[in-house]
């Protein structure tokens, strides 16, 4: 096979370099919060885009379930608009340079710094002193994640701004104490989108793990299914669409549209004068359904060609296992192990 990428790297593009967990199917939040987004990234950079399966493996997972999850997250990236020759489109576990690292950088990092985490506090309430050692671990993983790439920018969701201070923590310790080897990853939050909020408890992000589905809207949810759960979507008493913190509920149909639409909150609210929350919600659904039904269809046809698909994260792999282990190299030789 013909290694492209061996001839464009003079190319020097910044790096972006982002993931998203097959661990349930996916929501609006991932699609509005991450992938729309990196749509728009694809051609002023140089991207990695990854389905991490090694991620998802922290919680419980059906082997079956996992796999087929796994292609469906990719076939959701390709049919979102991430064009698979721009971009470097693999499977965590195809790298295993991923491990590797983790390892390497687990060695120098504190408890302390690990058990500052929200996300593990929040899990460990629920799991209590049964709490898996991975979820503990995971923002060493997704560490090595972005810093195996020489990493400029990582665009995730507002939830994410924490590990991601934890890679760039990581990243500096190991160049002061060896010597420069790891960009140090900034962060890429958009504005509109940053957080999807559920629709049930509008003061919590949506979630796919969430147990009640009317909480989420998911990519691949039917028309008949998103008008029926945005019209259950809770809201106030107040009557009139505002953009406040007072009205989370109505704020968030709003930001649904905004980060749709590309309007603001003002241009928005400004178009409900004198109407109510009926049409508002009426009118984000088709908003929605709108947006999801091509990227359904795509998805369903990339799907039924598990080749085509095949041939994607194979060659994303290749790509991704020759920069990653130039880095992970790198590592194992500062830290004095014996070159193989
Ligand atoms: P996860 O589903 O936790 O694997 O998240 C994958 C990506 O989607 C990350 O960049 C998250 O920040 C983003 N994301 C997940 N849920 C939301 C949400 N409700 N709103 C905005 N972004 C989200
Ligand atoms: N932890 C991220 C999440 O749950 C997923 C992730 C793993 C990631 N590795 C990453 C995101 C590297 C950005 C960069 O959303």
């Amino acid at each position: 096979m013909r290694c492209s990428f061996l001839e464009n790297n003079t190319d020097k593009k910044k790096v972006i370099f982002s993931g998203i967990q097959p661990s349930g199917n996916l929501t609006l939040g991932n699609y509005l919060g991450a992938i729309k987004n990196w749509v728009s990234l694809q051609d002023q950079y140089d991207c990695y885009y990854c389905v991490v399966d090694l991620h998802a493996i922290t919680v419980k997972q059906q082997p079956k379930d996992l796999r087929s999850r796994t292609l469906e997250v990719l076939a959701i990236y390709i049919a979102s608009g991430i064009a698979p020759d721009k971009n470097t489109l693999f499977i965590q576990s195809h790298v295993p340079a991923h491990s590797e690292a983790s390892w390497l950088l687990n060695c120098s990092t504190y408890m302390g710094e690990l058990s500052r985490m929200t996300q593990f506090k929040d899990k460990s309430k629920k799991f209590g002193e049964s709490i898996g050692v991975g979820l503990f671990t995971y923002p060493i993983l997704m560490a090595s994640d972005i810093l195996l790439y020489n990493t400029d920018l990582v665009p995730v969701g507002q939830d994410q701004k924490q590990h991601l201070e934890l890679a760039r923590d990581l990243a500096a310790r190991f160049n002061s104490t060896y010597s420069d080897t790891f960009t140090i990853p900034d962060p890429y939050i958009a504005k509109v989108g940053a957080k999807i909020m559920d629709l049930q408890d509008p003061t919590k992000k949506m979630s796919k793990s969430e147990e009640n589905p009317n909480s989420y809207i998911l990519i691949m949810d039917p028309p008949e299914v998103i008008r029926k759960k945005i019209s259950r979507a809770v809201t106030d008493s107040i009557g009139v669409v505002n953009y406040t913190d007072e009205q989370p509920g109505v704020k968030n149909l709003i930001n649904i549209i905004c980060a749709i639409k590309n309007t603001t909150p003002e241009e928005v609210v400004q178009s409900y004068l004198g109407k109510g929350y009926a049409d508002l919600k009426k009118d984000t659904a088709e908003i929605i359904i709108e947006e999801l039904a091509p990227v359904q269809e795509r998805v369903k046809s990339l799907l039924s060609d598990k080749k085509y698909l095949e041939e994607i994260y194979k060659n994303g792999a290749l790509k991704a296992n020759y920069v990653a282990n130039k880095t992970l190299r790198k590592m194992q030789k500062k830290i004095g192990l014996i070159p193989r």
